[in-house]
């Protein structure tokens, strides 16, 4: 019996998370184990009910579940950051789930945008960071009045801005990026493993041309790594580059990893290459502690209660997550059952299918049913 703690937060996701559910519940049954799901409230109706994000009662309660399964959250009667920082991205910090895992692979009979790219050139892994870089959220905004500050921030950094001492008109804004070396290595040791286990190639994306502190020493920890990896060979990509070479040669990849800020920009690119973000799901990964599985697609208001909405990626998610637990062969086959399903047809209508949001979940469960 798995413990599974539910975050279906908001928009479109208490819809997907129905469907997800529904094929888990199918997989459980067919294979043979158990899943007890445990509801949380979490998102922005709580939140505008309430004024409370995510409690020390949340978070006891989530860390007794052996995983969490996660919708989406955003919504437009909340400023934009509140929910994402409050919820998401304190969960992924709370739980040191410092792997960020998302799926690069073409499914059969998904169209791709990429001319002449088949299945068989689509199918890699992006291992991004998932606790420091840009998102530690060191930064900070001075007006020209807040005189101190400012000239702490001109001396130690050396910028030439000029501010007008007696006006509040101009301002300035820095955000500091932190990448340290266990932070680096235990991810990067992550990728090294997963890509041993698969076609033993690994790229490590990075700017350290420009961004010679941070990436420079990812690029370091990377090389030092490598030594202990000795049957995966290593390429170094600038960031720029690798988005040129996913829509040019997706087949050169098997493991990309990389920093955080850069992982969140790839992998919508990655989410367009096999097909589209209905398609793209992730996992929160920290492999000795509370992991979390979610489609990489927001909540899009704009769709909620309409039941069009893409489950796949969700689905594709709750695969993650069994596989996550161990149960194998229930993953495979919730995947393989996506597969059929989107060959036969049976899709929503951003695929170019004519199915609800439930007629997918059904259409998938009773495959995981059948095989
Ligand atoms: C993602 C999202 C999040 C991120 C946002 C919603 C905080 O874009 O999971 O990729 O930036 O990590
Ligand atoms: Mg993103």
């Amino acid at each position: 019996m798995h413990r599974i703690g539910v975050i279906s937060g908001d928009g479109i996701g208490p819809e997907i998370i129905a469907e997800g559910r529904k094929v888990l519940d199918a997989a459980a049954d067919r294979y043979h184990f158990g899943i007890e799901w445990q509801e949380f409230d979490l998102g922005a109706e709580r939140y505008l009910r309430t004024g409370q994000l995510l409690t020390e009662e949340d978070l006891t309660s989530l860390s007794q579940c052996r995983a969490i399964y996660f919708g989406a959250i955003g919504d437009e009667r909340v400023k934009p950051g509140v929910l994402e920082k409050g919820i998401l991205l304190a969960l992924r910090f709370y739980f040191d789930q410092y792997v960020n895992l998302r799926p690069v692979k073409l499914l059969q009979g998904v169209w791709t945008p990429l001319a002449g790219k088949t299945p068989a050139d689509i199918d890699f892994m992006v291992v991004r960071e998932n606790t420091e870089d840009f998102y530690v959220g060191i930064g900070s905004r001075f007006r020209g009045r807040e005189r101190k500050e400012l000239e702490v921030v001109r001396e130690l950094y050396q910028l030439r801005f000029s501010l007008d001492a007696e006006s509040d008109a101009e301002e300035i804004a820095y955000q500091i990026g932190v990448i340290s070396r266990e932070g680096a290595r235990r991810v990067l040791r992550y990728a090294f493993d997963l890509a041993s286990r698969r076609r033993r190639k690994l790229t490590s994306v990075d700017k350290a041309n420009v961004l010679t502190d941070v990436y420079g020493l990812w690029r370091e920890v990377c090389a030092e790594e490598a030594r202990s990896y000795p049957g995966v060979s290593v390429e170094y990509n600038f960031v720029d580059a690798i988005t040129m070479w996913f829509v040019k040669n997706p087949e050169w990849f098997d493991v990309v990893v990389t920093p955080n800020m850069f992982g969140d920009i790839i992998t919508d690119l990655g989410a367009m290459v096999q097909g589209g973000l209905g398609l793209a799901p992730g996992g929160n990964i920290n492999p000795t502690g509370t992991s979390m599985f979610e489609p990489i697609h927001g909540s899009a208001p704009k769709y909620r209660g309409m039941g069009i909405a893409n489950p796949f990626a969700t689905i594709w998610a709750g695969s993650m997550l069994l596989d996550h637990l161990g149960e194998h062969v229930a993953a495979a086959a919730v995947l393989t059952a996506i597969e059929q399903s989107i060959l036969a047809g049976i899709t929503t209508r951003d695929m170019g299918g004519n199915s609800s949001t439930s007629g997918v979940g059904d259409a998938v469960a009773r495959l995981v049913s059948l095989s």
